[in-house]
């Protein structure tokens, strides 16, 4: 089989980092690719007035598949003094590379999995019954409809005059009918019957592949009856092509309280953009947090795995690195699964669970110490230490 070549956009900060680190994991693991690496970020923003340049937009059209590290953002205003001063008022305006990939390509399709490793000390722990420590297993993996919904960016202040008399002919506007129109912020929260069938069909799907029991639609359908309706209404439908699997609802926020009650009860959770990113950030929660939540974006054409985390600026000048990269390669894990080459997928999750297993060579997170460079001498592993450690056990 031929070579396949994979868009590296390692961004800002500790993206650069760990995309670095996950390279040299699915190396180990027997991936051979060819890497195209593309710009994107802080830095093009600043002294080209475009943090996603049309140059990383063609080389994934062409190649297909991309792994991000992480890109740092700031408020518009704080972006514009930033800019080179070339570029200075002439008009541009900062907006999130991440979420223009995802817009760009319709990657509609955004899954975390949240599932604990064993021996992890950041794995949530509650007492049972018999006032007994118990350390539920979660295996949840989130599907989050990630173009539409709070997300899509259909907002005002003040609104335009045509806007404002389509709202004021809803009945419920009735209470807003008093402010002035310049006092009035409104987001819009849009979803199409199209991608609310994709993304639960690909909720679904997942659950047949790999066996689980159930997909939950968690949403608030009670209260935001259009959307939220229309996603749970969609639910049943498409549920039963699945024999086998039940369909279950939740609401949002009691999706919250429950998170620490029973996490060990959900399998596949389905939801909206804003919903999704809520609730996966609650499981990752549970499983380690920060440096082990992976994701992917998943269009028709084009996927885009990346970890969730942030660049972390503040630690991307250690030497040596300390974060966890645990993320990035989990995420990179998700783009071999895509590709159909899940037997190294599998192979470096293995080599993880060891590693988080044995105990012995751990970031300073997993130590829950505070991210600084005396974390090392406290026992913690660096970045590469910790990579290292993966890789020695995918080779053993
Ligand atoms: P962040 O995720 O970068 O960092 C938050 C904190 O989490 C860090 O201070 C660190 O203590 C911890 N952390 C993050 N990644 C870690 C890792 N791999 N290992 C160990 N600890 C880790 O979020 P923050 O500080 O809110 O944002 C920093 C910058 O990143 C901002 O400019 C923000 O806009 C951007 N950001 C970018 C995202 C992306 O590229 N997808 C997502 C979230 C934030
Ligand atoms: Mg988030």
């Amino acid at each position: 089989m031929s070579k396949r070549t994979i868009v590296t956009m390692p961004g800002d900060g500790i993206g650069k980092i760990v995309l670095a680190e996950a390279l040299r994991v699915l190396e180990a693991a027997g991936f051979q690719a060819d890497y195209v690496h593309a710009d994107i970020g802080w830095e093009f923003w600043c002294n080209e007035g475009n943090p996603l340049p049309q140059r990383t937009l063609d080389l994934l059209e062409k190649h297909k598949i991309g792994l991000f590290g992480a890109i740092t953002s700031k408020p518009k205003a704080e972006a514009a003094r930033e800019l080179a001063p070339k570029l200075q008022d002439k008009g541009y305006v900062y907006y999130s590379p991440i979420v223009g990939l995802r817009q760009h390509f319709n990657l509609d399709i955004c899954m975390r999995p949240c599932k604990t490793f064993k021996g992890n000390p950041l794995n949530f722990i509650r007492r049972g019954k018999n006032n007994e420590i118990e350390e539920p297993e979660v295996d949840v993996v989130i599907f989050r409809q990630n173009t539409e919904g709070l997300y899509a960016g259909v907002e005002w202040t003040n609104p335009p005059d045509n806007v404002y008399q389509a709202l004021a002919s809803h009945p419920k506007f009735k209470k807003f009918a008093d402010t002035p129109k310049e006092e009035l912020a409104v987001s819009t929260r849009i979803l199409t019957k199209k991608a609310t069938q994709r993304i639960v069909r690909a909720a679904f799907e997942h659950a047949k592949k790999f066996g689980y029991k159930s997909v939950t639609v968690c949403e608030k359908p009670n209260v935001i009856r259009e959307t939220s309706g229309m996603m749970l209404a969609i639910g049943r439908e498409i549920a039963k092509e699945y024999e086998g699997i039940e369909l279950w609802n939740t609401n949002i926020d009691a999706q919250m309280m429950w998170l620490t009650k029973n996490p060990e009860d959900y399998s596949v959770i389905v939801s909206s953009n804003m919903f999704g990113d809520i609730v996966s950030d609650g499981f990752a929660g549970l499983v380690g947090g920060l440096g082990f939540a992976c994701s992917a974006n998943i269009g028709e054409e084009v996927a885009i795995f990346e970890p969730t985390h942030g660049s972390a600026p503040k630690y991307e000048t250690y030497d040596p690195p300390i974060v966890n990269p645990i993320a990035m390669i989990l995420s990179a894990c998700l783009m071999l699964d895509h590709i159909g080459e899940t037997e190294k997928a599998q192979k470096i999750r293995a080599a993880i669970a060891k590693v988080v297993k044995e105990g012995k060579v751990r970031t300073y997170d997993m130590m829950k110490l505070k991210g600084s460079p005396e974390a090392l001498q406290q026992g913690a592993a660096s970045t590469t230490e910790i990579t290292d450690e993966i890789i020695s056990k995918i080779k053993s």
